[in-house]
């Protein structure tokens, strides 16, 4: 059941597809006061609460003993400490023996969590600007109340097939000629890829939808011949437009008026890589549709998909906030600082970029009124995606395109993917990925995955390998670093065999990760769910922070730690582990329920099936097109029968549903693996 609860006058956030009437009476639950423009609600937890949700956010699966935000914000810097990234995924899931009840804070704006933060014992959720829709789904166990959600928000976003080979991309890419080298060396080297996506250096002089013609003379030939080799590529756009006379997207925007205004009627204009921007007002329909035509010359060029970057909006700076810091440096001119004007002067100077000042200083057209940025904030990211999947919508229709995006909002999740944003090359960052993708998840993005190897500083061998362990099973398996740190594409590196081998595996699992990526989306579920929603009466279980159920027959238990030659694995039910080395090397070994240390040299991976199922493993390929489901093994320790749902479709099409596209798969009792043969399915 769901039910709505209003406060103030929210807005449209587009986020929510069904619509159902107002509560009238008392909020269940929740202890609700006003303070001013404030709504605060307040519940009790109870020692055995867990708390899910808020997605793509720092910190464990259990989001209880922290105080987040939701606040789109261009930082890199996921510590600890941090409150908000890009996104803002406004569900939270209680959880505990006596009750359980999904919430979702539709509201655009700043929200605060407090989760247990300043009291262990409660949590306080407070809306800023007080204009918004509560609403409250209750079911009978958690995986319902993922289903409500994705009832109440609409049908997660279906990639294309190749989607899910493996992209190889870097900051820094700027030529044809580098961009061929990279495939060559992948091909050479029988490392599986599929994609190779071009940073901003394609462009000229950082302007969207341009590309350098000296180093990119003729784009359409060279996506054909990438694609001949099934190689998509897959270009950057970021959300600023260069104000800039005679650059079209510039002149066109400005004469249909389209960018976000001051509340002088002026433009407003902030910093971005170009140097002085101005921002799409994706709020407005028609924006969102010149916006996303702009994409046509690149769709013309054969281009497929697309990653949107910098659209929280990320702001250099403004000439207001450059003032303020160089006026405080005029004070300050010549003086042996003290203390506190040392700080200033820092502060001063990282305050430039995204400072809330500049997030107040310019409106957005909605419904005829002009809204200041900072009450519908979190909307900007999601408007981008809607824009950008619209335009490919429009230019090839029925036809699925991949996009990701950095910023997002619930809504997002219908229309494109996400990536986790810049995280580093550290260990801690990889168990922060694995960690955030069920929260995601629950909140709808299922098609997403973290920079693999680690984006900021530099990687190392074991690290890249044990990220890439973990990227086999993510929907979208990306490798990308950022500029001036150690080159990371898998032929740098000494082992780059056994992360080849690694990358077979994910080739060889793809009928299956496929198969339960299609049917989460189509079925309303989840991809990767933390154990609680399998488990929910194994206490154990609900507290496992490392371990993730994925799809309807396994669980992932990614090695995260620096140097581990295994790691501890706690197994909720007897479960047989598939110990990966490559898609035709892996051990099968039947454990039983209870704890585990399993070892795990470098090159090795585990996936664990549950006991009385089976999961098809097909002979692998380099590229997606190479992959075949007409002879799989089946692989479970099956006592009376296994019953596999294969869902296989042409990949590509984006009017598909169950019907029609599921092969009934069984296996009967077996000693761990059969082959079978189906019909081909292309
Ligand atoms: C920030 C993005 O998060 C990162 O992935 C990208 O490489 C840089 N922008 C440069 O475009």
């Amino acid at each position: 059941m769901i039910r709505r609860y209003s406060f103030g006058t929210p807005c449209d956030t587009g986020a929510v597809v069904l619509s159902l009437p107002e509560e009238k009476g008392k909020m269940p639950y929740f202890d609700v006061r006003r303070e001013g423009e404030k709504v605060l609600f307040r519940t009790q937890l109870t020692e055995e609460e867990t708390v899910f949700g808020l997605g793509e956010n720092v910190r464990g699966i259990n989001k209880r003993g922290h105080r987040y935000r939701s606040w789109n914000s261009d930082d890199f810097n996921h510590t600890e400490d941090r409150q908000s990234i890009y996104a803002s995924h406004n569900l939270l899931v209680f959880f505990r023996p006596d009750r359980l009840f999904g919430v979702y804070f539709d509201d655009p704006g700043l929200v605060i969590y407090d989760l247990g933060d300043a009291r262990r014992d409660t949590a306080e959720i407070v809306s800023e600007n007080g204009d918004l829709n509560v609403y409250l789904l209750e079911g009978a166990d958690l995986k319902e109340i993922a289903k409500l959600f994705r009832g109440l928000t609409g049908r997660s976003y279906l990639p294309p097939e190749w989607a899910f080979g493996y992209i190889q991309s870097r900051w820094g890419y700027a030529s044809e000629r580098e961009v061929r080298a990279v495939a060559e060396e992948h091909r050479k080297r029988h490392i599986p890829l599929d994609g190779i996506c071009m940073d901003i250096d394609y462009m000229e002089g950082y302007r969207n939808f341009t590309w350098k013609k000296d180093a990119f003379p003729d784009l359409k030939a060279f996506v054909r011949s990438m694609k001949e080799e099934h190689i998509r590529l897959i270009p950057i756009i970021d959300a600023g437009i260069k104000t800039e006379e005679g650059y079209g997207p510039y002149d066109s925007g400005k004469e249909g008026g389209f960018f976000c205004k001051k509340a002088d009627g002026t433009d407003f204009v902030a910093a971005v890589w170009p140097g002085r921007c101005c921002f799409p007002d994706f709020l407005r329909e028609d924006a969102r549709k010149w916006f996303g035509d702009l994409y046509r010359p690149l769709l013309e060029a054969g281009i497929e998909g697309f990653w949107n970057d910098m659209n929280e909006p990320a702001l250099f700076y403004s000439d207001e906030t450059l003032a303020q810091a160089f006026a405080l440096a005029e004070t300050l001119k010549g003086k042996e600082l003290d203390l506190s004007e040392n700080w200033a002067i820092k502060d001063a100077f990282n305050a430039v970029a995204n400072n809330p000042e500049d997030y107040r200083r310019f409106y957005h057209v909605m419904d005829g009124r002009n809204v200041r940025h900072d009450k519908v904030h979190n909307l900007y990211g999601a408007g981008m995606t809607r824009a950008s999947a619209d335009g490919m919508r429009r230019f090839r229709p029925g036809e699925r395109y991949l996009l990701f995006s950095r910023s997002s909002f619930v809504g997002a999740h219908r229309d494109g993917g996400v990536w986790q944003g810049d995280n580093f090359s550290w260990w801690s960052h990889l168990k922060m990925a694995m960690q955030m993708l069920p929260n995601m998840n629950l909140c709808g993005f299922l098609f997403c995955g973290c920079d693999l190897g680690g984006f900021g500083c530099s990687t190392t061998e074991d690290l890249l390998e044990r990220f890439l362990q973990l990227g086999v099973f993510t929907p979208l398996m990306r490798n990308h670093s950022a500029l001036h740190t150690r080159e990371q594409e898998i032929y740098r590196f000494s082992i780059w065999e056994t992360m080849r081998d690694t990358v077979t595996v994910r080739y060889a699992l793809l009928p299956y990760l496929y198969s339960e990526y299609m049917k989460a989306a189509l079925t309303d579920s989840m991809l990767f769910r933390p154990l609680a929603f399998d488990y929910p009466e194994d206490r154990r279980a609900v507290r496992t922070e490392d371990q993730l159920m994925l799809g309807g027959e396994c669980m992932i238990a990614p090695v995260y730690e620096q140097n581990a030659e295994g790691r501890y694995v706690y197994l909720p039910e007897d479960m047989l582990m598939i110990r990966f080395r490559s898609a035709q090397d892996y051990d099968l070994i039947p454990m039983e329920k209870g704890d585990h240390y399993i070892s795990l040299g470098l090159g090795e991976f585990p996936l664990f099936v549950r006991n009385g199922h089976a999961v098809p493993l097909c002979r692998g390929g380099e590229n997606v097109d190479e992959i075949k489901t007409d002879r799989l093994k089946m692989i479970g320790k099956v006592e009376n029968e296994a019953v596999y749902d294969l869902y296989r479709d042409d990949g590509i099409s984006e009017k598909v549903g169950m019907d029609g596209n599921i092969t009934r798969i069984r296996v009967g009792k077996q000693e761990l693996v059969s082959d079978i043969e189906l019909k081909p399915d292309r």
